[in-house]
């Protein structure tokens, strides 16, 4: 347990580094989380006086908090089942996350009425579980960092707590333009960049998102007062990822991924959580309009779709998921021969396999709607086994480092999107083999340890 008063450094994020899962026999297992928040996060992990303030999200979490099982360093809290999900399901992802993302399908969408409103009270208090246990383990004049859209409320009820805190904010999402942001009822606006403001500085992955924000801020609040505002791009970690894209289960995986896709066959190489602002089924649906437009791939390219389940409480999320396994299917049996199988999907979420897919990549598509910064674009170059061609949407945040050496789509254009894969699929080896190098630099140019110490350093600048 951490003492009263007693950390320098705190981080707050709705998911943490560690989940808990509940076996048959009534033991717990634990799962240390991936992906870049974590691994960028995980920086804290060598000072002594530092905590991790995050969410039991599961039974198995909120059982392992009744327990008292934990990491040292980290603090779930157990916040009421119910009362979690209306803010993290409800709010966080049925609001916040269709906001900024631009998700609404705005004839019928979105309804801001007293159910919204009672979810809402939901998501204040759960951000101010957060704000009290910041507030009690914080030592005087302590630097937090609060992440992500989650936890929008936490820096100002914070701020009021604790004066004398240095305090962050952190947005992995993209911020929505002012006509889209103010979609929100006008109180739910201003509540939400006032609890932002309430930091001393709040960050963004890209300039495109800071200023938007600051658009929004002064649009709804006139300003945003003496609050700094930041951008600090994240990168991947190259060398992590060299050292794990070689380990025996990523070459046993590689093997698999081989034979499925058929020896000597091109393949197409994307890996996302099946998640909307991916733009999945847009994807399936260029990669049918290639096989139709150019007859010459059919047997001589495989799609390999690695499409992780992903927040399958919300009702939209499993129909997504649901439309993405039919269409795949379509196409197997629309192209499919006895000896090639067009699309080959994966649904288990398994790490070594997604670096596997980025090693044989020839061409990776990453074509999201929206996307905060798409790390995937960024690790497929670092590992890619023989250089692959990326075909990136325009809006993803990566776009911004990566833009150049990129093939870069309007991802609602599929027939610019299956275009772009022809091209991609026919560009010269020693072309591809350049601009890949050339990303993985761009990519691993500041990676996540670097994008955590550089907040805190101007945090406390
Ligand atoms: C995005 C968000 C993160 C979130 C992740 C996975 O990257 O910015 O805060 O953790 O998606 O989503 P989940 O709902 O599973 O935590």
């Amino acid at each position: 347990m951490v003492a009263p008063r007693s950390a320098q450094i705190l981080v707050a994020s709705n998911r943490g580094p560690i989940s808990y899962a509940l076996r048959d026999d009534g033991s717990l297992e634990s799962k240390r989380g991936g992906g870049g928040l974590v691994s960028g996060l995980s920086a804290i992990g060598s000072e002594a006086d530092a905590v991790w303030v995050c969410a039991a999200m599961s039974d198995g979490d909120r059982e392992a908090v009744r327990r008292e099982v934990g990491e040292p360093g980290v603090r779930m809290l157990d916040i009421d089942r119910e009362l979690f999900a209306d803010a993290y399901n409800g709010i966080a992802n049925s609001v916040l996350w269709f906001v900024h993302h631009l998700l609404y399908q705005t004839p019928l969408e979105p309804v801001f009425d007293a159910e919204f409103r009672r979810q809402w009270a939901s998501y204040e208090a759960y951000n101010r579980a957060f704000a009290e246990a910041l507030a009690v383990d914080a030592a005087p004049e302590a630097t937090v960092l609060v992440q992500d859209y989650h936890l929008s409320l936490v820096p100002g009820m914070l701020r009021a707590y604790r004066p004398d805190l240095s305090i962050g904010h952190f947005s992995h999402t993209p911020w929505a333009p002012p006509d889209y942001f103010r979609l929100l009822p006008d109180d739910i606006a201003a509540q939400l960049l006032s609890g932002m403001l309430g930091a001393d500085r709040t960050a963004f992955l890209t300039r495109r998102w800071a200023d938007a924000f600051t658009a929004c801020c002064e649009d709804v609040l006139g300003g945003v007062g003496k609050t700094r505002i930041g951008v600090h791009s994240l990168g991947a970690d190259g060398d992590f990822l060299r050292r794990r894209a070689h380990q025996p289960d990523v070459e046993q995986r590689l093997l698999e991924l081989r034979e499925q896709a058929g020896l000597g066959r091109k393949t197409i190489v994307r890996v996302d959580r099946t998640e909307l602002s991916k733009n999945i089924v847009r994807g399936l649906h260029a990669y049918r309009e290639l096989l139709t437009a150019h007859p010459e791939w059919r047997e001589h390219v495989t799609h390999v779709a690695l499409s992780y389940p992903s927040r399958q409480d919300l009702t939209v999320y499993r129909d997504y998921t649901a439309e993405v396994f039919d269409l795949a299917e379509r196409i197997n049996a629309e192209f499919g021969t006895p000896g090639w199988t067009p699309v080959v999907l994966h649904v288990k979420d398994d790490f070594a396999r997604s670096l596997a897919a980025y090693r044989m990549a020839d061409v990776a598509l990453v074509n999201p709607i929206r996307d905060g910064m798409n790390l995937v674009a960024k690790e497929v170059p670092v590992v890619s086994d023989h250089g692959c061609a990326l075909v990136l949407s325009r809006e993803a945040g990566a776009y911004e480092e990566l833009g150049e050496d990129a093939l870069t789509v309007n991802p609602y254009d599929v027939s610019a999107t299956a275009d772009a894969l022809h091209e991609a699929l026919l560009m010269p080896d020693a072309e591809r083999a350049e601009r890949t190098k050339r990303l993985a630099a761009a990519a691993t140019a500041l990676p996540p340890q670097r994008w955590f110490l550089d907040q805190l350093n101007a945090l406390r600048a």
